[in-house]
């Protein structure tokens, strides 16, 4: 899959344009705050229907502007779909080809990209709830129908929640939200169960070749209502079906204790996940160097078990990534993409970081306006 072209009209403190790229690598480059991750912010919000650095609309429509658009035109295989999107005010609208499309769901998936942005760096220090959304999208990446499930579960959470802030909960009412919440909350645990066995082989194996062989870098997932986790790649020491069975007896259990903290206490949406390296926790343990790589090799090995398990091929933004690794390892990553082969956007503030045998298209950006050089 790749982006062919894209539209940009009032977009951030991009000058309104069309671009067309390469399959391979489009390397964008300029100084600080000319707009490089402002291309890359457009084509992921053509991708997730959101921004990547926050989900308030107006903050990207030009300032003093009301309206944003953008549109690109995406190949996969035979198939080319334009997407569009409006950005006016707090609401967005989305096209398929022309038609305005009104579900999420039918939209999300056309057009399957992966970020890499320095903040992804802090990802293991960040809060719970952003490493469960970066779950969420990762798991999304790979099976879409993931989304269904989740949203279901995310609403009986809320309505759940309203009743135990009630006066006096309904306990009838709350047992049947606690069978949905078991329905669509078993179908959440499996899917991030599964998901992490088979990224746990792709992540050991990008950080050992990238960035250090002598460690092991593997996904761990912590339960809420469970002391210990489960480490990934490592033989199993709890199977999907313990979590699931920890988890029912828990809310059996633990009614009273929901009612008087007036919250659900355990589930899905507590849960929370990280990246050991040899048998410690990176968190705690890794270098920031480390933690830096694992962020990376996370990302990487995201690319490689969709192409593997799904075989579908992301685009990859890749914001300013050279300035966070020594020479060495930045080599290596780019060996690495180079062996991949899936269309990417990376951005730079010098050429000088670039180790790339072919880079096929070469854009630079100055104050919002982006030629192409090569
Ligand atoms: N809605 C907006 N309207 C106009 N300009 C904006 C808007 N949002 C952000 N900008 C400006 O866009 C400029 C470029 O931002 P961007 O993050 O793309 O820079 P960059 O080239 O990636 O820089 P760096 O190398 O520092 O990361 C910034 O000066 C920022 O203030
Ligand atoms: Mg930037």
């Amino acid at each position: 899959m790749f982006v062919q072209s894209i539209d940009i009209s009032r977009f951030r403190n991009l000058e309104d344009m069309h671009l067309e790229f390469a399959p391979g690598f489009n390397v964008f480059y300029g100084d600080n705050a000319q707009g490089k991750s402002n291309l890359l912010e457009a084509v992921y919000v053509l991708a997730f229907l959101k921004g990547f650095r926050a989900d308030r609309i107006p903050d990207m429509i030009r300032f003093d502007q009301e309206r944003a658009q953008l549109s690109a035109v995406v190949c996969d295989g035979n198939a080319q779909t334009r997407l569009g999107m409006e950005l006016t005010g707090r609401v967005r609208h989305a096209y398929i080809d022309g038609v305005p499309c009104n579900s999420v769901r039918s939209y999300l998936g056309i057009l399957r990209a992966i970020l890499f942005v320095p903040m992804d760096v802090g990802f293991m220090q960040a809060p719970p709830a952003n490493r469960r959304s970066a779950l969420d999208r990762m798991v999304f990446n790979l099976h879409p129908s993931y989304l269904v499930d989740l949203d279901q579960y995310q609403k009986v959470c809320k309505q759940k929640s309203a009743v135990l802030r009630s006066d006096a909960p309904d306990h009838a009412l709350l047992d049947a939200y606690d069978e949905q919440l078991l329905k669509y909350g078993e179908r959440i645990i499996r899917f991030r169960y599964d998901y992490f066995n088979l990224m746990a082989p792709h992540i050991c194996r990008v950080f050992a070749s990238i960035f250090d062989d002598s460690l092991r870098c593997l996904p761990v997932y912590k339960c809420s209502q469970m002391r210990s986790e489960i480490v990934f790649g490592a033989g199993n020491s709890a199977s999907c079906d313990d979590l699931v069975g920890v988890w029912r007896d828990y809310i059996r259990t633990s009614r009273d204790r929901e009612i008087a903290r007036q919250q659900i206490l355990a589930g899905p949406h507590r849960d929370d996940w990280s990246l050991n390296l040899d048998g410690r926790q990176a968190k705690l343990f890794a270098s920031q160097g480390q933690q830096r790589a694992m962020s990376l090799a996370l990302k990487l090995a995201e690319i490689d078990c969709l192409k593997s398990e799904a075989g579908v091929e992301p685009v990859f933004l890749l914001d300013d990534v050279s300035s966070e690794l020594d020479p060495v390892r930045n080599r290596k990553l780019f060996e690495h993409l180079n062996r991949i082969t899936v269309q990417t956007f990376l951005t730079t503030t010098s050429k000088q970081h670039l180790s790339i045998d072919c880079v096929n298209r070469l854009f630079m950006v100055k104050s919002g306006s982006i030629t192409c050089d090569a």
